[in-house]
């Protein structure tokens, strides 16, 4: 390249959303590859309530790869980065810049260096699925600027899985599985979507966020030191059924369990991984009760590798109800500050008040 063409930059900036496993995703068979024990289901959520909006950008200014999150810069030498970054490259293509015409070449991409910058919407590292949300974001806008498409369907989703393995299901929308494949290079391990966005829409999500502490284990050594569960497995195709089916009762009744084995057997684990907190059993009691009461499942509850909580409410007027009961039991505190992020309809934030 001659020095008249070293100024330029070529920019592309992704959001995707965090995403929330109703069937848990807790132990990797590769730790390498990041190929998980069993297969995983999640609801993707809205982008405006929590998502990582990322820019990536190529410049022959450039002098090594460099990364930012949530403004302050961090190492990218973690294998996790180098390794999305290597796929990357490997499929980058030519690519041409709109406004002056110029063609960066395929093979350029591998000595051009590449600056990430990335944000959250909402607090990192608190169980709210901020890696996921983090590396699927990263790998979309990757291969807007490189040029990349995919070979097979999924196939970005295998290498965001590289960064996090919660992060393929971040790729698509609605209701998702990530395979857990047979592959031994990973190839077949990747998400699919199991119903669009669209799908079920009297469903509401609310997020009460118990603590916006950054959490003490994270997921990767958490899972590490976790043993194996199966009983996770068995309820895989019956959670498929009460997704298609619309079955809410079904839908509770499996969240609820699943949310409660994943956190067993992080009790289970050797030292015991404390995750959920006096406020997180509260409104698990809250949610029992309250189901109890009605006689069949209204709201059910899930809570990742941090405490606070992710609610499903069967419909509109069950989730204005919920609202009113977590900001009448639950007024923001010093310690407790349940901020609600909802997904769905709206207008019941207002009718909460
Ligand atoms: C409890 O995807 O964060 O949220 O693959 O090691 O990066 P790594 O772990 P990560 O684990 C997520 C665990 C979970 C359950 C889930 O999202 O399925």
């Amino acid at each position: 390249m001659g020095n008249e063409e070293e100024t330029w930059v070529v920019m592309k900036t992704a959001r995707a959303p965090s995403n929330i496993a109703v069937i848990k995703y807790w132990g990797k068979r590769d730790e390498k590859l990041i190929l998980p024990i069993n297969s995983s289901i999640s609801v993707t959520l809205d982008p405006e309530h929590l998502s990582a909006t990322t820019t990536v950008a190529a410049s022959p200014a450039f002098e090594k790869d460099r990364l930012w999150l949530n403004g302050k810069e961090v190492s990218v030498e973690g294998v996790r980065y180098k390794n999305c970054l290597r796929e990357m490259r490997a499929r980058a293509t030519d690519v041409v810049i709109e406004s002056s015409g110029k063609v960066i070449r395929k093979e350029d991409w591998n000595s051009l260096h590449i600056h990430i910058a990335s944000e959250n919407n909402f607090p990192t590292a608190a169980g709210l699925a901020s890696s996921a949300a983090g590396f699927a974001c990263l790998v979309y806008a990757l291969a807007q600027l490189m040029g990349v498409q995919e070979k097979y369907e999924g196939e970005l989703t295998a290498i965001a899985r590289l960064g996090s393995g919660s992060a393929c299901r971040s790729l698509y929308g609605g209701f998702v599985e990530w395979k857990m494949g047979q592959e031994i290079d990973g190839t077949d391990s990747i998400a699919v979507q199991l119903a669009e966005e669209s799908h079920w829409k009297d469903l509401v999500i609310i997020i009460a966020v118990v603590s916006s502490r950054q959490k003490e284990t994270s997921s990767t050594s958490g899972m590490q030191e976790s043993v194996k569960t199966s009983p996770l497995l068995k309820y895989r195709a019956e959670m498929e059924k009460a997704i298609k089916s619309m079955n809410f009762t079904e839908f509770a009744k499996i969240t609820c369990a699943d949310s409660n084995q994943f956190h067993a057997t992080c009790l289970d684990t050797s030292p015991p991984i404390f995750y959920l907190n006096d406020t997180s059993r509260k409104l698990i009691g809250l949610v029992e009760r309250w189901n109890r009461h009605a006689g069949e499942p209204q709201v059910a509850y899930t809570f990742d590798a941090g405490p606070n909580a992710v609610m499903f409410a069967k419909n509109k007027e069950v989730a204005a109800q919920l609202l009113q009961r977590l900001l009448y039991q639950f007024p923001p505190s010093a310690d407790t500050d349940i901020s609600r992020y909802v997904h769905g309809d709206q207008s019941i934030l207002e009718s909460a008040g």
